[in-house]
C-alpha cells in the first residue's frame, strides 16, 4: 500500500566521503566535541545509557556491539545513534579492523533518519579529540613527550590528532605487547610527521616513565599500570579504560570523567571502586565538560597527575557526524539512499 508519494532521502556517507570532507585531520572533531562536551556540562543533552550486546559465551572484554543513541541541541539539534561492533580477534583472524559501526542520524523535527555513515573513523578520531581538548586544560603547557600504549588505529589516530593539534611535541614513546604492531605504527605515523623523534619501547613500564601525556590503546581486560610508573606532571588519557591499577584512581590528584552515569558501570574500575566503596562521585574532581566552560580549572601545578577516564559518549559521535551530515549537503558529497524506494 502506499501511503505517500514522496520518498525521504537518506544521505549515506562512507569513509571515502567522510575523508573527502577533511575527516582525517583532526580540527573539525576538536571543534564538534568541544561543542558537545560544552552541550554536556550545559545539560542541553539527551543521552541513554549504552547497552552492551554480547553474545553467549563471548568472554573477551572487546566483544560486544554497543547502541549508543542522543539528542543534542545546538544549532541545528540533532538526534541519532551510533551501533559500534567490535572483535578482539578481528585484527589478528580476520584482517580486519577491530572495531565497525554506523552512525543514523535523525531530523528531531520528525524523527526521521536523515543520514547513515560509516562510523569507525568518526569513532576514532572524536576519541582522539576527546584527549587533544582535554589536553588543552589538564595538560602540562607546553609539553613535548608523548606516550602511547597499544599500537593499533585507535593509537594512529590518537598520535595524530595530538602532533596535528600540539606542535610543541618533539618525542612520541610507544610499547605494543606485539612488536610488528609498534613498528606498523611509527611506520605510517613517521611518514606523516617525519621530524619528530620516535623510539619503541620494549615494556609498559619504560614508555610510561617519559610520559608528560600518556595515551592507553590497548584491548586489556586487567590493570597492570601502577601509579609509581607515572611521573609527575602527567596526564593520562585512558581511552582503553582498564589497564590501570585501582590505586592510580586513587592516588591521582585529579580524577576527570566524561560522564559520571555512563563510567560507574559494567564493572569498569571506577565502578568496582565504587562497589568497593572505595571511591565515589563525591571525590571525583570533575566531568570534562565543566572544565571546557570554564566552570571548573584544570591543571593548576606542573607537578598534578591528572587521570582522565574517557569512556566515550555518544553525544560526541553524533555532534561530529551532524557537522559532516552538513558539510556533505552543502558540497554535495555521498549517495542519496530514497527511503521508500
Ligand atoms: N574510550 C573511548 O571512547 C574509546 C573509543 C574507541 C576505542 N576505544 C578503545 O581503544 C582501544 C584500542 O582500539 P583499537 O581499535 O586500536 O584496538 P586493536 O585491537 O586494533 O589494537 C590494540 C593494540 O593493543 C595491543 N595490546 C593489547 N593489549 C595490550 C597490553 N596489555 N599491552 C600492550 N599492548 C597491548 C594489541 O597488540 C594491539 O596492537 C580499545 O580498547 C577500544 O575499546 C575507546
Amino acid at each position: 500500500m502506499t501511503m505517500s508519494s514522496k520518498s525521504p532521502d537518506v544521505l549515506y556517507l562512507n569513509r571515502s566521503d567522510i575523508v573527502t570532507l577533511g575527516g582525517e585531520h583532526s580540527h573539525i572533531y576538536v571543534d564538534a566535541v568541544g561543542d558537545a562536551l560544552a552541550a554536556h556540562a550545559c545539560g542541553d543533552y539527551v543521552q541513554p545509557l549504552k547497552p552492551y550486546l554480547r553474545r553467549p559465551g563471548a568472554d573477551h572484554i572487546a566483544d560486544r556491539i554497543i547502541a549508543m543513541p542522543a539528542y543534542l541541541g545546538g544549532e541545528p539539534a540533532i538526534a541519532g545513534v551510533k551501533w559500534i561492533g567490535s572483535r578482539h580477534d578481528n585484527p589478528l583472524q580476520r584482517g580486519l579492523e577491530r572495531a565497525s559501526g554506523l552512525i543514523i542520524l535523525n531530523d528531531p523535527q520528525t524523527n526521521y533518519p536523515i543520514a547513515i555513515m560509516e562510523a569507525g573513523l568518526i569513532s576514532g578520531m572524536r576519541t582522539a579529540a576527546v584527549t587533544a581538548v582535554a589536553a588543552r586544560h589538564l595538560a602540562k603547557k607546553g609539553f613535548a613527550h608523548l606516550v602511547c600504549i597499544g599500537c593499533g588505529p585507535i593509537a594512529r589516530m590518537q598520535l595524530t590528532t595530538m602532533l596535528e593539534q600540539f606542535p610543541s611535541i618533539d618525542r612520541i614513546h610507544v610499547f605494543d605487547r606485539n612488536p610488528d604492531a609498534a613498528e606498523y605504527l611509527i611506520e605510517d605515523v613517521a611518514a606523516h610527521f617525519p621530524k619528530i623523534n620516535y623510539r619503541i619501547e620494549t615494556d609498559a613500564e619504560s614508555a610510561i616513565g617519559m610520559a608528560e601525556v600518556l595515551v592507553t590503546c590497548t584491548v586489556a581486560d586487567q590493570p597492570y599500570i601502577s601509579f609509581d610508573w607515572l611521573p609527575k606532571g602527567a596526564f593520562i588519557s585512558n581511552v582503553s579504560i582498564m589497564d590501570l591499577h585501582k590505586e592510580v584512581f586513587l592516588k591521582a590528584d585529579k580524577v576527570v570523567v566524561d560522564d559520571w552515569e555512563q563510567c560507574n558501570r559494567e564493572k569498569k574500575i571506577i565502578h568496582q571502586l565504587v562497589t568497593e566503596g572505595s571511591f565515589s562521585r563525591a571525590r571525583l574532581y570533575a566531568e570534562l565538560g565543566e572544565i571546557v566552560i570554564g566552570a571548573k580549572p584544570g591543571r593548576e601545578s606542573d607537578d598534578e597527575i591528572i587521570l582522565l577516564n574517557p569512556m566515550g559518549m555518544a553525544i560526541e559521535d553524533i555532534a561530529c557526524a551532524r557537522h559532516f551530515y552538513h558539510l556533505a549537503q552543502a558540497r554535495g558529497v555521498g549517495t542519496q539512499l530514497p527511503l521508500y524506494g
